[in-house]
């Protein structure tokens, strides 16, 4: 396969998709791996320590495959692991994610917007700072949602069990007088329509899959790793789940990849991608 520069894209499972097509569109002649921890989804309900010991382990797998930029597509594995990951492996620029505060708050009327995220991202002093740099008076309201991205990556991206869950988070944000309402882990932008029909015409729904690719063209040029045209970029896809089930997702979402490939976890926590 080489070692062609390639972007790694990492994250719990079928979430980070919802980037890795946004980077496609935007970056068609870069290589992209990505790697979902399907055996480990949901991240967002370990603990920070775990997190980060399965997001070093990943990032390792993808530098040892040759990438040289990682995206951690994953909203609870960013508030976890980015700085540690930043600290261990200097060599490669790494993007993380970060909830949509900003733009929600530039979006309000109402003066309060709502922010959907897992436990551990609610919970984390990541989006914490992200609230206190970018509120400026706005209230912020966070809600977690356990158990939304198990539902989504076992492939339920509708139906009344998501329906009524939904209405349960988005039901009472809106009783406060919400108008936009930021997705704030990448599994949650794959069940967008079902969570614009709870939300209704008058809240905006905020995700970030464009600027996450907008800040990796730049992070690329920064570092003199874009891949020049004409278009023959790729999407190479392994899973430590079952990979037929995320070829399954993968053509539900309409993305073009080649075989999943199975990642496997050895006794030493390391993952072989082989
Ligand atoms: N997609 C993830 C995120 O952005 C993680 C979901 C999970 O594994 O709990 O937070």
């Amino acid at each position: 396969m080489g070692k062609d520069p390639r972007i790694g894209i990492f994250d719990s499972g079928i979430g980070g998709l919802s980037i890795a097509a946004a980077i496609r569109q935007a970056l068609p002649a870069e290589r992209l791996l990505y790697f979902g921890d399907n055996a480990h989804v949901p991240y967002g309900e370990r603990t920070a320590e775990e997190i980060l010991a399965f997001s070093t382990g990943i990032t390792r797998a993808l530098i040892a495959k040759g990438c040289t930029s990682i995206v951690i597509a994953c909203n609870t594995a960013s508030s976890a692991a980015l700085v540690p990951l930043r600290l261990l492996f200097p060599q490669v620029p790494i993007v993380g994610m970060e909830p949509a505060v900003k733009p929600a708050v530039e979006h309000t009327r109402t003066g309060v917007v709502g922010v959907l995220a897992t436990r551990a991202t609610v919970e984390s002093k990541a989006l914490a700072d992200v609230v206190e740099r970018f509120a400026h008076g706005v209230e912020v309201i966070r809600q977690a949602c356990p158990g939304l991205a198990r539902l989504i990556d076992e492939g339920r991206f509708d139906g009344p069990e998501l329906e009524e869950l939904l209405q349960g988070w988005i039901g009472p944000l809106l009783e406060r007088g919400i108008d936009a309402l930021v997705l704030g882990c990448t599994h949650y932008p794959l069940v967008r329509p079902a969570i614009e029909r709870i939300a209704g015409p008058h809240v905006r729904v905020i995700e970030p899959s464009a600027a996450i690719a907008r800040r990796m063209a730049q992070v690329l040029e920064q570092h003199g790793l874009l891949t020049p045209g004409p278009a023959d970029g790729s999407l190479e896809c392994w899973t430590s789940g079952e990979p037929e089930r995320f070829h399954a997702v993968l053509e539900h979402l309409g993305l073009q990849a080649g075989p999943v490939r199975k990642g496997v976890w050895n006794q030493d926590g390391e993952l072989i991608l082989a």
